[in-house]
């Protein structure tokens, strides 16, 4: 089959982390050299924008689109039928862990990596202080950061316990088309 949609998914995160290095080092910059890297800094927060509004576009959409209401389906498959009552209870304690990770995921962060792309994209525009670069790039990155942490740590592992071999074979199937069509 076509590579693990949560391998997939991690090796983004991976290439996207990796380009986020490079501008953790510019806010170093900016911090040390100040209006003198101000220069510099434009363009490769010209480059993280973009790379914000095409690589991780299609990765945030493979997760909204694709790998998410996955989870959600078979969660949602929770019935309280089940047989063993603390079975049950750490299903639906699960459950609950999941749907929040989910939101906070989906309705919180993801729209804020949104508006932070497009907030570097203006301020690569229009230029800013040595200080506004500063705190809009330790902002991303930290936002970046905390936000793959949550899902390496919570969701993926739960949805490696939760997805069946046909789903994750669906799933990495419609990745492939994603990567295809792309953003
Ligand atoms: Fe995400
Ligand atoms: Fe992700």
């Amino acid at each position: 089959m076509p590579q693990h949609p949560i391998k997939t998914l991690l090796r983004e995160h991976a290439e996207i982390m990796a380009e986020a290095g490079g501008l953790r080092q510019m806010v170093q910059r900016l911090t040390v050299e100040g209006e003198a890297a101000v220069a510099d800094a434009l363009p490769l927060f010209a480059a993280f924008a973009e790379m914000m509004a095409t690589k991780l576009e299609l990765h945030r959409q493979k997760e909204d689109q694709v790998f998410f209401p996955a989870i959600e389906a078979v969660i949602g498959q929770f019935g309280p039928t089940s047989v063993m009552r603390i079975e049950h209870q750490q299903i639906h304690a699960q459950g609950v862990l999941l749907r929040q990770t989910l939101y906070e995921l989906n309705e919180i962060q993801h729209p804020a990596i949104e508006a932070g792309a497009a907030k570097l994209r203006a301020l690569a525009a229009t230029g800013g202080s040595a200080a506004t670069l500063r705190q809009a790039g330790e902002e991303i990155t930290d936002l970046l950061n905390s936000h793959f942490g949550k899902e390496e740590h919570i969701l993926f592992p739960m949805a490696h316990n939760l997805l069946d071999g046909v789903t994750l074979e669906e799933i990495a199937s419609r990745f492939e088309e994603m990567d295809i069509a792309g953003v």
